[in-house]
C-alpha cells in the first residue's frame, strides 16, 4: 500500500463520514443494516417530521444519543488526535458525524471538529435558536429523562448545559430556558442548510492536501468537497473499506477499515 508523504503537506483538511465511527459501533447510513434501512428519512430527519410528530423526532434521537453515549472513540478518530498534536502545519477536520466521537479523542490536541451536520449533545430552542448543550435522552414514553454519557462531567457543568437550569416539560419533551418553547436536536436535517460552510470553503480553498474518510460521498454539500479542494489544487486521498466510484478521481484510493488505514497513513 502506498503510503502519504507528509513531508510537502502544510495545510491539511480532513472529512470524515459515517464510516470512520463504524469500528465504534456506530451504525452507518447506507448500505445493508445501515440506519436508514429502519426508518424512513423523511419521518424522522426533516424539519416538516418535527412539526408533525416531535416525540417520534425525539425518540430517534434519543436513542442515537444512547447509543453514541456508550460508544468509544477508536482507533482511527485516536490517531488522527495524536497526529494533530505531532503535525507543524495546519489541520481542519470536517465531520459529517453527529456522534461526538471526535471531540471525545482529543488528548493534548486541539483538533477540534467541524460538525457541519450538527452534534448529538447539544439542543437548541425552536424560537431564537439558542444553543445548550444537553446530553439527556428525552423518552417521554419512558418516564424520567436519562443522561447519556455523552458529556464529561466538566462540560456537564459549562453554564450553556441544559442541566444547569430547571426545565420545564410539555408532554415529556423539554422546553427551551430562554423562551420556554420546545427544544429540538441540534442537528441538520434534510432541507436545512449545513453548519459553517463559509469556514469550510475557505479552508478547501487553501488545502494543499484533502483526505475523505469513510464517507460514501452521495450527500451534498459534503460530495463535493474533494471536487472543490483538486479544483484549487490539493491533492485527493479517499479512504474507505469499499471501492467507491470516486477512487477513479483521487491521487491516493486507500482501501480497508479505517480503524486499521488511518493509524497507518496518519504517523509521523
Ligand atoms: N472504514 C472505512 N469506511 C467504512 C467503514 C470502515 N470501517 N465502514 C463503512 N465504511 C464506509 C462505507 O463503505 C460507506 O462508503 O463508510 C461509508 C458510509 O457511508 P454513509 O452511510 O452514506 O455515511 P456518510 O457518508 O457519513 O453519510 C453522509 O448522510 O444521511 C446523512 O446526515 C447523514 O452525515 C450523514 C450523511
Amino acid at each position: 500500500m502506498s503510503q502519504i508523504d507528509w513531508s510537502h503537506v502544510k495545510n491539511l483538511v480532513l472529512l470524515s463520514g459515517a464510516g470512520i465511527s463504524a469500528a465504534s459501533g456506530i451504525a452507518t447510513f447506507r448500505g445493508s443494516g445501515g440506519l436508514w434501512e429502519n426508518h424512513r428519512i423523511e419521518d424522522v430527519a426533516t424539519p416538516e417530521a418535527f412539526n408533525q410528530d416531535p416525540q417520534l423526532v425525539w425518540r430517534f434521537y434519543s436513542m442515537r444519543r444512547l447509543q453514541a453515549g456508550h460508544a468509544k472513540p477508536n482507533e482511527a478518530h485516536k490517531a488522527l488526535d495524536a497526529f494533530a498534536e505531532k503535525f507543524n502545519g495546519e489541520i481542519t477536520l470536517i465531520t459529517q458525524n453527529v456522534d461526538g466521537l471526535h471531540r471525545r479523542a482529543q488528548k493534548k490536541s486541539h483538533l477540534d471538529a467541524i460538525c457541519m451536520h450538527g452534534t448529538l449533545e447539544k439542543s437548541r430552542c425552536t424560537h431564537c435558536h439558542e444553543i445548550y448543550l444537553d446530553d439527556m435522552a428525552w423518552l417521554p414514553s419512558e418516564g424520567m429523562p436519562r443522561q447519556t454519557g455523552l458529556l464529561r462531567t466538566d462540560e456537564q457543568a459549562n453554564s450553556d448545559a441544559l442541566s444547569n437550569y430547571k426545565i420545564k416539560l410539555s408532554d415529556g419533551l423539554p422546553l427551551s430556558p430562554c423562551c420556554q418553547e420546545l427544544l429540538r436536536p441540534h442537528i441538520v436535517w434534510f432541507g436545512e442548510e449545513p453548519l459553517f460552510m463559509p469556514k469550510i470553503f475557505a479552508s478547501l480553498e487553501r488545502c494543499d492536501l484533502f483526505a475523505s474518510i469513510g464517507t460514501s460521498g452521495v450527500v451534498y454539500p459534503a460530495a463535493a468537497f474533494l471536487e472543490i479542494a483538486k479544483s484549487h489544487g490539493a491533492e485527493t486521498v479517499l479512504f474507505n473499506v469499499e471501492s467507491l466510484p470516486q477512487q477513479e478521481h483521487v491521487d491516493l484510493y486507500i482501501q480497508g477499515p479505517a480503524e486499521e488505514t488511518v493509524p497507518q497513513q496518519f504517523s509521523l
